[in-house]
């Protein structure tokens, strides 16, 4: 069982985007996929609830109570989507249960400044747990031909993270979202997502 955490303490980053995109993915290469959520505004797990029935199942990670539960047995992919605002306690608890944490950052200069204190607390993390878990940025929302991608592959390299890869925007996402499907639900996913994605799967699977 593979454990993917998606964080980000930043508001609208893009963490539920990503984390229902990869779910989406995983189930559609044949994996045993659960999408947990543990923000309480729920936009996860209320994607999932209106998600069409005939694509490709995703099951619900229930993490309701107190403790973090691990994912049920048959689970070959959880995915974790988190609120904005986790820190402290709340965060360690489950990155010492995950393989790897998918990190959006958003393309203006506030944003990777507010990622500052939660790359050091990774960095911390990580240390602690001797390389147990793997660290990768997403730039969300950025072309990968931009200044803003060059900016944000300087800003990383004080923390040794690797920008794994960035992901435009396009409206297709909101719509997608909103219609609690993703890019991977239909035939049209198009040669540009194809190229920025496949690099941020290739390394999920990817064992360390
Ligand atoms: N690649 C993209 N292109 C266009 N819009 C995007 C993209 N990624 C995310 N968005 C939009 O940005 C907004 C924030 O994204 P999302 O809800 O995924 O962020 P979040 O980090 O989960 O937010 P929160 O911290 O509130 O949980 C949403 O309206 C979403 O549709
Ligand atoms: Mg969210």
């Amino acid at each position: 069982m593979r454990k993917i955490m998606v964080a980000n303490p930043k508001g609208g980053s893009g963490k539920s985007t990503l984390a229902v995109h990869l779910a989406s993915w995983f189930a559609r290469n044949d994996e045993i996929v659960y999408l947990g959520d543990l923000d309480r505004q729920q936009s996860s797990r209320h994607w999932l609830a209106a998600r069409p029935r005939h694509l490709a199942p995703i099951r619900h990670w229930d993490l309701s109570s107190e403790e973090f539960e691990a994912p049920p047995k048959d689970c070959s992919i959880a995915i974790l989507d988190t609120p904005a605002g986790l820190h402290g306690k709340r965060l360690k608890s489950p990155l010492n249960e995950v393989d790897k944490v998918v990190v959006p950052v958003s393309p203006s200069r506030f944003d990777m400044l507010a990622s500052r204190e939660f790359f050091e607390e990774l960095a911390e993390t990580k240390a602690v747990r001797k390389d147990k878990v793997d660290i990768g940025i997403v730039g969300m929302r950025i072309d990968p031909r931009t200044h803003a991608s060059r900016q944000l592959v300087e800003f990383l390299q004080q923390f040794d993270l690797p920008l794994v890869t960035c992901i435009r925007q396009a409206q297709r996402y909101v719509h997608a979202v909103e219609t609690s499907t993703t890019m991977f639900d239909g035939n049209g996913f198009d040669a540009v997502e194809r190229i920025q994605w496949k690099p941020l799967l290739d390394w999920l699977v990817r064992r360390h």
